[in-house]
């Protein structure tokens, strides 16, 4: 079987190596994203894999077009893919699993930099500002965490958190049965209005659009800090710059952010970036931004590569029988 791979990163290739080998599969590869005009290098491949980058409804035609079968992504997410178009040219179209840690050590560590006001502390250290002006922080024992979300990631958070002694409390409109034993699940109106720190795991849906917006936000506890290492569009970043600004938010740390996608993972030091809202957010002594790193471990990235590989065989076995 063959697998056409794009936006190839030199981290992947060992992964790639090893798993072609192990799978007996062949893969070819780009380390560009897809793009019509790229396209055709996928040509008389059963299935192509690919990262966050979009492949619309002109892309998904010419796929099929070119006789590509399935579309693997090598993401949990898969918004970025026109799936009911794939569905209607009758393509099979699949994300991956992997290790949850990765994104959930990753809140934790981002939970514990804000809450533990971590940006000032060595933005302050790099100048030899060693002093204690604005940098207490606050103990988790005596917080509650309110966690949206508990598919495999949010769960993995909660626990993470069990060991801080943290109150834990979930909304998840398809509660988890061992989570509801525990007591854990509230109405989300109630997760709003009793966190002390609101962490986000859903996928980006049309129902989860803004989800934390001026209302939501509104009823929250004051001093409240937002955490976001799932999806930028789950944030009205507006919304959130208002609420930083008028002081009900303690603070945010986005490893997400909307219209992300032009510039994460790009060297951009010397650019003019057209992100009004990232510089906003930048300029907050309070809010930490990271490029959506989140997922970015050595387990992770070998299981988004041996899954991809997995999903693609998968797809095409299943075609044959
Ligand atoms: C996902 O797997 O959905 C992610 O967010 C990670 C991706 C940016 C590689």
């Amino acid at each position: 079987m063959k697998i056409f791979t794009y936006s190839y990163r030199a981290d992947e290739v060992e992964f790639f190596k090893t798993f072609s080998k192990k799978y007996e599969v062949e893969i070819q590869y780009c380390k560009e994203a897809p793009t019509p005009q790229n396209a055709g290098l996928a040509k008389g491949f059963d299935c192509i894999s690919i990262i966050t980058t979009p492949v619309d409804r002109g892309l998904v035609d010419l796929f099929f077009s070119l006789g590509v079968k399935f579309i693997s992504t090598r993401t949990v997410g898969y918004e970025h893919i026109d799936t009911a178009r794939a569905a209607e040219l009758g393509m099979g179209v699949g994300n991956v699993s992997y290790s949850p840690n990765s994104v959930a050590d990753y809140t934790i560590m981002l939970i514990l930099m804000a809450t533990r006001k971590m940006r000032s502390i060595m933005e302050r250290a790099h100048v030899q500002d060693y002093s204690l002006k604005r940098v207490r922080g606050i103990e988790l024992q005596k917080l509650t965490v309110g966690v949206i979300g508990t598919g495999r990631i949010g769960q993995t958070v909660i626990q993470h958190l069990s060991g801080f002694g943290t109150n834990i409390i979930a909304y998840d409109p398809h509660p988890v049965d061992f989570l509801s034993e525990q007591g854990i699940y509230r109405t989300m109106e109630e997760v709003l209005e009793q966190s002390n720190i609101i962490t986000l795991h859903v996928p980006s849906t049309e129902e989860n659009f803004h989800l934390i917006n001026k209302d939501t936000i509104s009823r929250m506890k004051n001093d409240v800090y937002i955490i976001n290492t799932a999806r930028g569009t789950l944030i009205d970043h507006e919304d959130l710059i208002s609420g930083i600004e008028n002081r009900k938010i303690a603070g945010a740390a986005l490893d997400v952010i909307e219209e992300e996608s032009d510039l994460f993972y790009q060297d951009l030091k010397c650019e003019i970036i057209s992100h009004r809202q990232l510089a906003v957010l930048k300029s907050f002594p309070n809010v930490i931004i990271t490029p959506h790193t989140a997922f970015y471990t050595d387990q992770a990235v070998s299981d988004m590569v041996e899954n991809s590989i997995r999903s693609c065989m998968e797809f095409i076995k299943n075609r044959i029988e």
